[in-house]
């Protein structure tokens, strides 16, 4: 029997709802996109166009597809992050389920309590945690299971942001002040925390973190460098941030913020660039995210890790210690050994080299692609509690995180259980 076509929707036409629709307009016999909001009518259309769908219906913003009756199966929640929490709860009222994009909300209160309400309600969301759904975590989270590692002891685990990524999205960009978006451990690490705790799959209990803004300050800027790249910097030609590689090498970043980017002339984009935040030198911005953190992390099984966030490396490495053998895996284990994952067996001393198959690649690994290939399947699961991205679990990365945050602001080291109970969990 044919499946049932999941009816889509979104509020916020961004990049995000973007590739969503764009692959699931891919899978036509399992989705069908119906409406979008958006304030911006650009936006609208691009959405609409994505679609393929002649019903396709828009609107202006949430109040007015959240006015109409029930659209469709799922709502994409893709506002930015202040939003989620707002848009979320008045959509899951409205009766849809919910793709929620990451974070849940800006705040660990708000985050328990979407989760209080979805169960009360009985609807199923799914955060959009995609590295669970890209091959090659979901490799090693296949090679933890199968026992191969024994019981897991230890992990140590980096996240380099990579330098120009800083720069566009934690510095100029939507995620720089913390006070307007979430703390960078969640922004951008709470896929870290997720992937992380589902690997060891037992609760994380107590952590500590330290970290801080070291570079990105006005007392790194060269001497000379205007407020403004734009405005004749005399370390331009060599600069690693030189906003005007948004017009050449880093054009497909100026896709994801500046709608007229494919279409623009140089002329128009250096326009575009003397007034928007994206033009800014990146030592004289209001930034306040930090561009380095480590993380100390216990588990309930015994388990111990760390986790490191900087700007200045570039891809994930991960290390986990078990007592049957160990895995290491990552970006460096590629340039070193030219596989994605090594496996040793302590009783052999054998080496398992692992190559993933990469043809499914796009952002995120594929796990933007993973993600809606399976989101049929995980929205038609018996329980809501059996998705692999299920709001339960992904709850626990986004304590994990604002634990982290106020443990590298108080210089504490946090008891999870209590810091849940604190913000009315
Ligand atoms: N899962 C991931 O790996 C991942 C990666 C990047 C970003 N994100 C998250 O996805 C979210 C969206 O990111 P983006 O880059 O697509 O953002 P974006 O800023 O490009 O898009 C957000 C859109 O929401 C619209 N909007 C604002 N208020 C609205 C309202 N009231 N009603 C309707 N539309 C409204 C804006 O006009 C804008 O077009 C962010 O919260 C971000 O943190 C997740």
């Amino acid at each position: 029997m044919k499946p049932k076509r999941l009816k889509l929707a979104a509020i916020g036409c961004g990049s995000r709802t973007f590739i969503y629709f764009e692959l699931a307009a891919k899978q036509p016999d399992l989705y069908e996109i119906v409406a979008a909001a958006d304030h911006t009518a650009a936006r609208r259309e691009k959405a609409r166009l994505l679609s393929q769908n002649p019903a396709f219906r828009e609107f202006h913003d949430d109040v007015a597809i959240l006015a109409e009756p029930k659209l469709a199966d799922l709502m994409i929640i893709a506002t930015q992050d202040a939003f989620h929490f707002a848009h979320a709860s008045a959509a899951l009222r409205k009766g849809y389920d919910l793709l929620l994009e990451k974070p849940i909300s800006t705040n660990l209160r708000d985050v328990l309590a979407l989760e209080k309400l979805a169960r009360e309600l009985g609807r199923r969301v799914l955060v959009c945690h995609v590295l669970r759904y890209t091959p090659f975590y979901r490799k090693v989270k296949q090679i933890v299971t199968s026992g191969a590692l024994g019981a897991i002891v230890a992990f140590e685990a980096t996240e380099g942001v990579e330098p120009w990524h800083q720069g566009h999205s934690f510095v100029r960009g939507h995620w720089g002040v913390v006070g307007k978006s979430t703390p960078m451990i969640i922004s951008k690490s709470c896929h870290d925390m997720d992937i992380l705790s589902w690997l060891v799959d037992s609760p994380c209990t107590a952590l500590g973190s330290f970290g801080g803004l070291m570079h990105f300050r006005p007392e790194s800027a060269p001497a000379g460098a205007p407020v403004r790249c734009t405005d004749g910097c005399p370390v331009g030609e060599t600069c690693l941030y030189n906003a005007h590689r948004y017009l050449s090498d880093k054009k497909n970043w100026l896709e994801i913020i500046y709608d007229r980017a494919k279409t623009a002339t140089d002329a128009e984009i250096v326009d575009w660039l003397r007034t928007s935040p994206w033009g800014r030198c990146v030592y004289r911005c209001d930034n306040t995210a930090v561009d380095h953190q480590t993380v100390n992390l216990n588990f309930a099984s015994g388990a111990t890790g760390t986790f490191t966030m900087t700007a200045f490396s570039a891809g994930r490495d991960l290390a986990i210690f078990g007592t049957k053998g160990r895995l290491l895996s990552g970006e460096r284990v590629k340039k070193t050994a030219g596989c994605d994952i090594v496996v040793e067996t302590f009783a052999t001393g054998e080496l398992e080299r692992i190559t993933i198959d990469h043809e499914l690649d796009g952002w995120h690994g594929g796990g933007d692609a993973g993600l809606i290939r399976t989101l049929h399947a995980e929205m038609s699961k018996a329980k809501a509690a059996d998705m692999e991205s299920s709001l339960e679990k992904s709850v626990e990365s986004h304590v994990m995180g604002f634990a982290a945050e106020e443990s590298r602001r108080t210089g504490r080291t946090m008891d999870l259980a209590e810091f849940r109970r604190a913000h009315g969990g």
